[in-house]
């Protein structure tokens, strides 16, 4: 059989509405999911990220890849598949980004440690424990199912600033 082509999907960027909808379970487990996992990772690849969730290739699916060590270990590649968010410990706060708002970096407030419930590909729930940049990137992920953006957890002040350099970037069309 021939290797498979993966469609390589466009981010989309914030201020996108597609961005702050609440997304819905994913209850179907087939070929064509696998296929979108693929083409998730893919994508996410190709953007230089290290998560991609649904609602940034337009999809309001709760599905979200993740690969903190971007390629180094074929262990850290995650689906998440309607996932929840079991458990937090603790507090970190580090610098943040996202392939939807590029450029923009903030210190962002999150969990230390979390423990997430979730379905992989073949509908399969597990339950997967992370700290540091692996807890900060699920609980970013899972954020974008729920329509919330790293932007949201700053402060107003510091968003205002955020916002105006977007506009400025828009207006310059480098947005
Ligand atoms: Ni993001």
């Amino acid at each position: 059989m021939a290797k498979e082509v993966l469609k390589i999907h466009e981010i989309v960027k914030y201020p996108d509405p597609v961005l702050a909808k609440m997304c819905t379970p994913v209850t179907v487990f087939d070929t064509a999911l696998k296929s979108l996992v693929a083409e998730m990772f893919e994508s996410m690849y190709v953007a230089q990220g290290i998560g991609l969730a649904a609602p940034q290739i337009a999809l309001t699916k709760r599905l979200t890849v993740i690969d903190v060590s971007y390629k180094k270990n074929t262990q850290d590649k995650l689906v998440l598949i309607n996932p929840e968010v079991v458990e937090t410990e603790g507090k970190q706060v580090e610098e943040e980004g996202c392939l939807s708002l590029p450029e923009i970096r903030e210190k962002v407030a999150r969990a230390a440690w979390v423990k997430v419930k979730a379905q992989n590909e073949h509908g399969e729930w597990f339950e997967v424990e992370g700290e540091e940049l692996l807890a900060r990137a699920m609980l970013h992920e899972i954020d974008h199912l729920n329509g919330v953006l790293f932007i949201d957890r700053i402060s107003r002040l510091k968003r205002e600033l955020v916002l105006r350099k977007i506009k400025k970037m828009q207006k310059n069309g480098e947005w």
